[in-house]
């Protein structure tokens, strides 16, 4: 199973920027403990980092088909992106938002994610520790929804096959 790792603006800059709020480790020590995390559950994850609002909607878009969920912060655009929201309920696959502060502690403008709506659920306030949880969720997420697909298939396969019509 593929999970898209999808980035926002200045998330490039963890590790520097206000270490008070996101902590001091960098996006590549973030991915690389969070690969250690799939390559131990069989899970394939493809990284994304962009400042740019239209390429993180490209990306989102790329993902049906390719991915199977998504796992994003959308940063800053999480309060001003009418655009992201859309291309995640386009897209329509499961999707945790992650955010490394708890935005109910900061600024009133923050305590809005427009974006989430569009998510299965969102974590916030935990770290980057929050990366970690959020791909633990979209892998009960992906085995339940596995699981129920089975469940059908093996229904289906042992119903009655009805007689045709003469
Ligand atoms: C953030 C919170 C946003 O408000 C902020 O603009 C970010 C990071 C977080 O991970 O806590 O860039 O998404």
């Amino acid at each position: 199973m593929k999970i898209a790792v999808i980035q926002g603006p200045n998330l490039n800059m963890l590790g520097v920027r206000e270490q008070h709020i996101y902590g001091h480790m960098t996006l590549d020590q973030v991915h690389e403990q969070l690969k250690s995390q799939a390559d131990q559950n069989g899970l394939e994850l493809e990284f994304f980092q962009s400042n740019l609002e239209g390429e993180i909607v490209d990306k989102i878009q790329e993902c049906l088909g390719t991915a199977d969920a998504i796992l994003i912060n959308p940063a800053a655009y999480t309060h001003t992106s009418i655009a992201i929201r859309d291309a995640l309920a386009a897209v329509a696959i499961p999707t945790v938002e992650v955010h490394i502060s708890n935005l109910y502690k900061r600024e009133e403008f923050r305590q809005n994610s427009i974006t989430a709506a569009s998510a299965t659920g969102i974590i916030a306030g935990f770290g980057p520790f929050g990366y970690h949880l959020g791909l633990i969720s979209l892998t009960q997420i992906l085995n339940e929804m596995q699981a129920m697909q089975q469940a059908q298939a093996e229904e289906q396969a042992q119903a009655p096959q009805t007689a045709p019509a003469v």
